[in-house]
């Protein structure tokens, strides 16, 4: 039986990912590197350093920097990332999403975070979302980032589960991946043909309900 859920932030829980979309598009245009939704897609749930990496390869120039270069650019992109977030509150929290936690805090599931996210502490916290989730990985300890299983599977770890009693909610291609891999149940939110490799898909956080999961499930 399903008793725990693992919950991506970005793009799942509230509208973070266009600002991250945003500053990388920012960063990318100032290196001279063309921008499109591909590229834009492939960057969702990948680590900062790793987004940068993606952007200079689609740029053809992943030798062109220094490491001090680059971290100097991945720490302007995230200031860029923080000044658009300054404004930020519950407003962007995705629609049904509110309801949803509640629901499933009521039915007490246990619910984790398993964001790639460094900033995820301070995103949940102007949501006014915190005090819903008792676990988070923290993605500064993880050898491997998505699509690797590592942090779903830490995601059922840190609430004392095993994998098969963990839903691992997703908006990207390479988090679907993670949840796959680390045998947990997985939902995907966004484009279907995106998403496809999701054992339950949903277009938009509005159709994630108890219901509609128990109803995709049978
Ligand atoms: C999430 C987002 C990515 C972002 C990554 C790292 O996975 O989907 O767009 O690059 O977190 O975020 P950070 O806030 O640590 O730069
Ligand atoms: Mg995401």
């Amino acid at each position: 039986a399903i008793k725990g859920f693992v919950f991506d932030l970005d793009g799942v829980i509230a509208d973070t990912s266009v600002y991250h979309a945003q500053a990388w598009h920012q960063l990318a245009t100032e290196l001279g590197v063309a921008w499109n939704d591909e590229l834009a897609d492939d960057l969702k749930g990948v680590s900062r350093m790793d987004s940068l990496e993606l952007i200079l390869k689609a740029g053809g120039k992943t030798d062109a920097y220094t490491q001090a270069e680059k971290e100097a650019y991945a720490t302007k992109k995230n200031d860029n990332y923080l000044a658009l977030l300054k404004n930020m509150d519950a407003s962007a929290i995705l629609p049904g999403i509110a309801d949803f936690l509640a629901d499933l805090k009521k039915h007490d599931y246990q619910l984790s975070l398993a964001s790639a996210s460094k900033n995820s502490p301070l995103v949940l916290e102007q949501l006014g979302l915190a005090d819903y989730f008792s676990a988070r990985v923290d993605p500064a300890t993880l050898k491997h980032g998505k699509p690797d299983p590592e942090i779903f599977a830490r995601g059922a770890a840190i609430l004392n589960l095993r994998p098969d009693e963990c839903i691992g909610v997703e908006d990207a291609k390479a988090g679907v991946q993670s949840i796959n891999a680390a045998g947990e149940t997985s939902i995907g939110i966004g484009d279907l043909q995106t998403l496809a490799a999701a054992d339950i898909n949903f277009t938009s956080t509005k159709d994630l309900t108890l219901a509609n999961i128990e109803q995709a499930l049978a």
